[in-house]
């Protein structure tokens, strides 16, 4: 895989718009493959990961046409139009597109066996195996059901259930909800505090009654799905976070970042970074397929320490490594607490933060569940690892673009996971 070298950055500046939202695109191309109708998808992530849903999609028999553009339609054949896939299904690098597809076949009458890289295939599965087992689903895989390979044979008897997950993850929910819709009765799915909503708005788009009181999400099963005829996916924020700190953090800047989508349970990066004093602003605020999105101007301003805890933690999670690069870059000591979460994602973030960020100079203490970052007047550049995850790789290009000398991020092709272009992007922005 390619390595990338960054140098010191003057600035970034002019406009952007970054690749459509990860989260939404598995989605979208699930639910519309179990609505009635076909779907256009617009703004489709175009990366490896969302792209292995889709052609998951497909081996369950359902017609998607212009796979590898950002623009798809969808055959969709109705709640009970999968039929059973012929071969494994592989789902990449992906945790979303794997417990999701579990969620989904756990409501199929047919048996299927899902797989994943040497990373996936060590994240941990029991989290969404228990509660649909619960469900009546019949579900395997390594380690008692906790490691992928996970082989399913659900649909009949697929029963509904109240469920009180121990942690926020949309995953979960996710899973359960596209479960319950096979159930008889209602599922229901609270947690400790609220995680992303997607699902909920995009079943709401489709036309599905969903209810909500607190962090309590529930369905009914037998809603039937119908096509919208398009949907629109915003750009991720989570792609757009890189800008948002690079801008931060480099003297000079003055970027406006399009098109993001600025749901409130994916914005705790915007509210971090103000409260560490950040130049953001919010501009042209509109709706797209029930989610909202503005274009969003950031320019340079020098950042203070603060403190990263609680129910910010799951609206921010997946930017924890970018912000943890902007800690670096702030006066003052960063402390991230409540973030144990991050030690099972694509790779342990904790760990590979802070072995990264000592590379570039800065002083980390690594705790079971978050960090404390002191701040330094300027990065030293070095050679980093990606540790096989592509939001290590893009954070340390960014701390790059701040640091003296030269920094290279080896092992960098990972990136196409989540934001192919990346490397074009932030050398357009980037003076
Ligand atoms: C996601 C949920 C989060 C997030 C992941 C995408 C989703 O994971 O980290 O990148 O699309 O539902 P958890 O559900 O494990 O918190």
């Amino acid at each position: 895989m390619p390595d990338l070298v960054l140098t010191p950055s003057r600035g970034l500046r002019g406009e952007l718009t970054p690749p459509g939202d990860k989260s939404i695109s598995h989605r979208a191309v699930m639910f519309s493959a179990i609505a009635e109708g076909d779907t256009k998808i617009s703004g489709f992530l175009n990366g490896e990961d969302t792209q292995n849903t889709a052609k998951a999609v497909q081996m369950l028999g359902i017609g998607v046409d212009g796979l590898g553009t950002p623009e798809l339609v969808v055959h969709g054949k109705g709640l009970f139009g999968l039929s059973e896939p012929a071969r494994v299904l592989d789902l990449g690098n992906s945790g979303t597109g794997m417990r999701l597809m579990a969620g989904l076949l756990a409501g199929q009458d047919f048996f299927s066996v899902l797989s994943g890289d040497q990373y996936l295939r060590k994240r941990p599965m029991a989290r969404i195996v228990e509660p649909l087992r619960m469900m009546g689903a019949a579900i395997d895989g390594r380690a008692g059901g906790s490691l992928a390979p996970l082989s399913i044979r659900g649909g009949r008897g697929i029963r509904a259930i109240d469920y009180a997950a121990p942690v926020a993850s949309a995953q979960v929910k996710s899973a359960l909800l596209l479960a319950g819709l096979y159930a008889d009765g209602i599922t229901s799915v609270s947690e400790p505090s609220k995680s992303r909503d997607h699902t909920e708005r995009l079943f709401r788009f489709f036309g599905l009654d969903v209810r909500e009181e607190g962090t309590r999400v529930s369905v009914a099963g037998g809603q039937r799905l119908r096509s919208q005829g398009l949907l629109e996916i915003p750009s991720d924020i989570s792609s757009a976070a890189f800008f948002l700190v690079a801008a931060s953090i480099v003297p000079g800047s003055d970027l406006l970042v399009k098109n993001v989508g600025v749901n409130p349970t994916r914005t705790g990066v915007i509210d971090i970074l103000v409260s560490m004093g950040a130049d953001i602003s919010l501009e042209n605020r509109r709706e797209q397929a029930g989610e909202p999105v503005a274009d969003i101007r950031v320019r340079h301003r020098k950042l203070s320490a603060v403190r990263i805890s609680g129910d910010v933690i799951p609206r921010a999670i997946d930017e924890l490594p970018v912000l943890c690069v902007a800690a670096a870059c702030a006066e003052g000591t960063t402390i991230i607490k409540d973030a144990a979460e991050l030690r099972v994602k694509e790779s342990d973030r904790i760990k590979t933060t802070a072995a990264e960020l000592r590379k570039l100079g800065v002083s980390v203490l690594e705790r079971p569940d978050g960090m404390e970052i002191t701040g330094r007047e300027t990065l030293a550049g070095a050679a980093c690892e990606s540790h096989g995850d592509h939001r290590i790789a893009m954070s340390i290009a960014v701390a790059g673009l701040a640091a003296r000398g030269e920094t290279t991020v080896r092992d960098a092709g990972w990136i196409e996971t989540s934001f192919p272009g990346f490397e074009r992007m932030l050398r357009q922005a980037a003076y």
